[in-house]
């Protein structure tokens, strides 16, 4: 869902970066080969993350939710030479077709694949991370925060997409939509936690930035 016009926001892409070659062979295959192709990044988010990332700079990286990969190339753009990227996704069919692509890129030695719930394996992660990028089932970004808080570093950044959930956070909420439920008591949760710092960004379905104090 797009919350500008069409022209501004194709105005919008036309100034910004352009999309690296690799990840537009990506965007084909996954379109070509895997239900769901819209979960992506894709080009203009993709360009956001990895400035964010090179902003950052990050050492350690942790992405909640990889798909095909998109997004954990782009944050991988921003992170240090001897940093590392953790992806995290329960779907193992994607397994391949992501380090496929990690491995055609230059971060592929520094790109590491979990399959499995999130819920169990970001416990299990012995590491603290500079950047954090919460993208997968919406019903558990509550539960992914509260995992994370405590291994994000002093002046960590966590990045939170879908916050807008297609606008849904205006609307009556409907008894059985757990979705928008969870997305709304998150949207809270970032605005009152006071060990994080936290602005809302109206870029494609709402992107948060949240830095840890
Ligand atoms: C929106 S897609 C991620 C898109 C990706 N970050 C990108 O921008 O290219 C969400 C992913 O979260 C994964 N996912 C959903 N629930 C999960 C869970 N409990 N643990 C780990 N991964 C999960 C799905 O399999 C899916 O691949």
């Amino acid at each position: 869902m797009h919350f500008i016009s069409e022209a501004l926001d194709d105005y919008v892409v036309k100034h910004s970066e352009n999309e690296p070659e690799l990840l537009q062979q990506l965007t084909r295959e996954t379109y070509q080969k895997i239900l769901q192709p819209r979960m992506l990044s894709g080009h203009y988010q993709g360009r956001v993350l990895s400035m964010i990332s090179k902003l950052v700079n990050p050492k350690n990286i942790l992405e909640i939710g990889t798909y095909t990969g998109y997004s954990a190339l782009c944050l991988a753009e921003g992170m240090q030479k001897d940093g590392e990227l953790h992806t995290l996704d329960v779907n193992e069919e994607l397994f391949d077709f992501q380090r496929k692509y990690f491995d055609k890129s230059e971060y592929g030695t520094q790109i590491f694949q979990h399959l499995g719930d999130a819920l169990e394996i970001i416990p299990k992660l012995n590491k603290t991370f500079d950047l954090v990028f919460i993208d997968a089932d919406k019903e558990n970004y509550p539960n992914y925060f509260n995992l994370i808080i405590d291994k994000l570093n002093v002046g960590g950044i966590i990045l939170s997409d879908n916050v807008l959930w297609s606008g849904k956070v205006l609307e009556a909420l409907k008894p059985d939509d757990k979705s928008t439920k969870a997305v709304l008591e998150y949207n809270t949760l970032l605005k009152e936690d006071p060990r994080i710092e936290t602005v809302l960004l109206p870029i494609r379905d709402g992107l948060t930035i949240s830095r840890r104090l």
